[in-house]
């Protein structure tokens, strides 16, 4: 298989067509088959529940190019189990998991030519999506839905690549409690557009969002999970029921644990224990790691001492081993590398 021939060094986080994506229409109370198109466009009626009651979920994974030249994909069970979360939280068909892990296979497999070739620090970004696409006009879940994948091939989610961020905490809310935040529902997403845009017109490249129903405890990005690093050298994560299920974070705390001998806490982060923590980062499969080097407070400045100037020592041993796993440097946990035959 030839590669198309693609600037892979300088890609930035942007969606380019690809030849192939997959979709399976739910009609009738059943799933069909499910097979892989060219077309990207999608023809539904004016009135399809996504448009008017915003009934969608999302995943987002991504396939690399190992140093021995396979193709493979970071744990897409775990995206399929989280989608399968999502659906049933929105009232929609759950798209059976083996069934999900197939179609991401074959869609990758189909797009090979766009998976970056190892060595350019960029990969193929897969986006798995449900929709409802029959009209409702009453509140109420579509009948018919349609579950597609698209891929892109991308580099760095910020731009500039590997450089500490500027992060201001947010008077805009993300979730509620009770809500969907700990789902990937798109819904999440258009709440948080008005305060990113708010973010970068005042100079800071993502907001640090707050818990809902008490503005003291530390959430998330709009798009990341946290991870904090003590003086200690402890690993420490927000824990709230509001934040979506990372995977990249799941799999750093298991790395931590089991590769780093590092100890790690999962537990609430009060916004004025930030001060204390010496490194940040916002991980996620699109950030992967990515540097924190101040949040602002309202015009009070807290500086994380070790990743102000780029990723701190325990992040980038984190880092290396996360991506030294996906790119097959690192032998991976059981399950965690599926590879593209
Ligand atoms: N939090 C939010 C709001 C996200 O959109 C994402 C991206 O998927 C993450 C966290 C990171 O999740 P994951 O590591 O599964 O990509
Ligand atoms: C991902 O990391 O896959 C996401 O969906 C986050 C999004 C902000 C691009």
């Amino acid at each position: 298989m030839e590669k198309k021939s693609l600037d892979w060094a300088n890609l930035d986080f942007s969606y380019r067509k690809t030849d192939k994506s997959y979709v399976s229409n739910y009609i009738n109370g059943a799933w069909d088959g499910g097979q892989l198109t060219s077309d990207s466009t999608v023809s539904i009626n004016e009135c399809a529940g996504v448009f008017q009651y915003s009934q969608s979920c999302f995943e987002g994974l991504k396939a690399y190019t190992t140093e021995d030249g396979r193709i493979v994909a970071f744990r897409p069970d775990m995206n399929a189990a989280r989608m399968e979360n999502g659906a049933k939280r929105l009232e929609m068909p759950v798209f059976p998991k083996e069934r999900f892990v197939d179609a991401v296979m074959k869609t990758v497999k189909a797009n090979a030519a766009y998976v970056p070739p190892y060595g350019y620090g960029a990969t193929l970004y897969i986006r798995p999506f449900m929709f409802g696409s029959s009209p409702v006009i009453g509140v109420a879940p579509a009948k018919d839905y349609q579950f597609r994948i698209l891929t892109t091939p991308v580099g760095p989610y910020f731009k500039g690549g590997v450089r500490s961020l500027t992060l201001c905490v947010s008077d805009f809310d993300r979730a509620a409690p009770n809500g969907t935040g700990n789902i990937k529902a798109g819904l999440n997403y258009a709440m948080s557009i008005h305060a990113i845009v708010t973010a970068h017109k005042n100079g800071f490249d993502e907001n640090m969002f707050l818990d809902a129903a008490t503005h003291t405890k530390v959430e998330e990005t709009g798009g990341a999970n946290f991870i904090f690093v003590t003086k200690d050298n402890k690993v420490v994560t927000p824990k709230s029921d509001s934040i979506l299920p990372s995977i990249t974070r799941i799999s750093l705390l298991h790395i931590a644990k089991e590769y780093l001998n590092l100890e790690v806490e999962e537990r609430e982060i009060p916004l004025t224990e930030v001060k204390d923590f010496v490194e940040c980062g916002l991980c996620g499969t699109a950030a992967v790691i990515s540097p924190v080097g101040k949040i602002v407070d309202h015009g009070n400045e807290i500086v994380m001492a070790n990743s102000a100037q780029g990723m701190g020592p325990v992040t980038k041993r984190l880092y290396d081993t996360l991506t030294g796993i996906q790119i097959g440097r690192i032998e991976a946990p059981k399950g965690w590398i599926q590879v593209v035959e």
